[in-house]
């Protein structure tokens, strides 16, 4: 989607996959680098292609943000925004020192440090791998001081961050983007449902007091300011009773924010291209837009039949182009943008709801 982006302003890309030959990302780039993060050889083809690098996954090797630096080009976000995002207390204490609230927390490199977390924190907990989480792997909710021990043996091979499960009314999420100017730019705020901790579905704007769709837009450029981010940045907030507690950040687009390509007139990922290249930032304000996920699960007996989504106009079809289907694995997504959110989330829900194999 970036590729797209860049191509639409007369860029080129090259991108380097991870490992995967004719990756959805590789079928859209010039040059497709079909490479793990940590090959030297690739990273050094990728830097020799290019004269910017960013990033669309921060669970990357650091050297390549160093090697880029190294040779001259510029890294945005940069290396060390991408090493905080990368490790949950690096980027809890990045963000308190940002002033803004996360969930109470603890570390725990032991199963004697896991229990003192526990008891400092009181039950419930969710106990995270530091580092390498996503969709909710590597995550363990504890309600009972019996559970410690299993918590250990499953996740406790690696440094775990212990929270404070927060009591949520809703979970948001904040796009915001930064030039190297220090313009930052929003697209208001998406309400995000979970469903066994994948992203189902968002709406725009979040059902919020203006107040709160405020504080919330704050948070997040408050954050990318402090951090001297520049691209885009996705903060993940719990609305709670007692205000807004951030979750945890991406340094990329988001899945929250797909609804911005059709809703707003600059996506997402035209405002990252903007940011990244040293464009001025776009307007990012979004009409009212609702999104359903497609998993894997919907594709595992063949495609569906796309027919029902062609014939509403409104709606709009992204498939990513992933070769494999698997459970709980993004394949694709719907948007809906129009003038309710309510009706728009009830439409491409439903619309889901009815899809069939062929
Ligand atoms: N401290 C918490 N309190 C309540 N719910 C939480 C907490 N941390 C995570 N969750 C739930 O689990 C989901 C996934 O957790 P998150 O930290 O965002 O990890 P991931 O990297 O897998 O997205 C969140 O979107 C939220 O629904
Ligand atoms: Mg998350």
């Amino acid at each position: 989607m970036l590729g797209y982006a860049a191509h639409q302003h007369g860029y080129r890309v090259a991108v380097l996959t991870g490992g995967d030959n004719d990756s959805p990302a590789g079928a859209v780039a010039e040059v497709e680098i079909a490479a793990g993060f940590d090959d030297e050889d690739a990273v050094k083809r990728l830097v020799a292609e290019s004269d910017v690098i960013t990033w669309e996954f921060e669970n990357v090797d650091a050297g390549i943000a160093d090697a880029a630096t190294n040779a001259g080009l510029e890294v945005r976000p940069s290396g060390r925004i991408i090493a905080t995002a990368q490790d949950r207390r690096a980027e809890k204490e990045a963000l308190t020192a940002a002033g803004v609230a996360v969930a109470p927390w603890r570390s725990a490199e032991s199963e004697s440090e896991l229990v003192s977390a526990v008891n400092e924190l009181g039950l419930p907990v969710i106990a995270k791998a530091a580092r390498f989480g996503y969709d909710g792997k590597g995550q363990a909710r504890i309600e009972r001081r019996a559970e410690i021990a299993d918590v250990w043996r499953r996740l406790g091979a690696q440094r775990l961050v212990v929270e404070s499960v927060v009591a949520f009314e809703r979970e948001l999420s904040v796009i915001v983007a930064r030039s190297h100017s220090g313009e930052v730019v929003d697209h208001g705020v998406m309400e995000n449902r979970h469903v066994d901790h994948i992203l189902d579905s968002t709406v725009t704007p979040a059902r919020l007091n203006p107040e709160r769709l405020n504080e919330a837009t704050a948070i997040a450029a408050r954050i990318a300011s402090e951090w001297g981010l520049v691209g885009v940045l996705c903060v993940e907030m719990f609305d709670a009773a007692h205000g807004l507690v951030v979750n945890e950040v991406a340094p990329r687009p988001h899945n929250s924010g797909h609804c911005t390509i059709e809703a707003s007139p600059t996506s997402q990922f035209e405002q990252q291209l903007r940011a990244v290249v040293g464009m001025p930032l776009g307007d990012g304000r979004c009409r009212p837009a609702a999104m359903v996920q497609l998993l894997g699960d919907l594709f595992l007996e063949g495609c569906p039949d796309w027919s029902p989504v062609f014939a509403q106009s409104g709606v709009h079809l992204h498939l990513y182009g992933k070769h494999e289907a698997r459970r709980g694995r993004k394949m694709g997504h719907l948007t809906a943008v129009g003038d309710d959110p309510d009706v728009l989330l009830d439409r491409v829900t439903a619309l889901r709801q009815a899809l069939t194999v062929r």
